[in-house]
């Protein structure tokens, strides 16, 4: 396996960038689900982001949100996953060195945004893959009344609520989606801004 960079030591658009590209390059063709891999469930969430209109720092937050899953390895020797090692924080606090909050908190968000979508949209959950069933169970199941109330007074909910239901989406065989090449200068403009 090829070596990790030195993270904290990025801070150039272009190198920053490559980074985070390499490592979709060298992880992203482990399996997100039976039917996508990382790179393709990233690349279709933000697809759907851009379909959408949404902001810039959203896309790349639709495309950076499961980052978390390709910086551990959450598996154990027979490849099932049984502990909840909260990529949704590894990934947030991780894209912290180089990005905003606009990105940051989607990121952080995405997985509480289904426990909170089950707790609001009873249709929610009917919709849900039986692998996100699965960890919703492993993520605490639907918020109380006082979780959505505390949720909803949060920043950049909306973003949060809607990379959630692009996430839900983005699990389709051979759907058509945006390269890693496009993905790369999106995120080298945003940092360069
Ligand atoms: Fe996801």
């Amino acid at each position: 396996m090829a070596t990790m960079p030195v993270w904290r030591e990025l801070a150039q658009p272009a190198e920053i960038t490559d980074a985070l590209i390499g490592l979709f390059e060298q992880r992203g063709d482990e399996k997100y689900s039976e039917v996508v891999t990382q790179i393709e469930h990233a690349t279709q969430c933000a697809g759907c982001a851009i379909e959408e209109g949404a902001g810039e720092a959203t896309v790349l937050a639709a495309f950076l949100h499961d980052i978390g899953h390709l910086l551990v390895n959450e598996r154990d020797d027979d490849g099932e996953v049984r502990a909840d090692f909260h990529h949704e924080n590894v990934g947030a606090r991780f894209l912290a060195n180089w990005f905003d909050e606009a990105v940051t908190m989607p990121v952080q968000l995405h997985v509480s945004a289904k426990r909170y979508l089950c707790a609001v949209e009873p249709s929610y959950h009917d919709e849900l893959s039986s692998a996100s069933v699965h960890t919703l169970t492993l993520q605490g199941g639907p918020m109380s009344d006082d979780e959505v109330i505390a949720f909803e007074a949060l920043p950049h909910l909306d973003a949060a609520v809607s990379l959630r239901r692009w996430d839900e989406q983005a699990k389709v065989e051979g759907a058509a989606a945006p390269s890693l090449d496009e993905m790369r200068a999106r995120i080298i403009a945003y940092l360069t801004l």
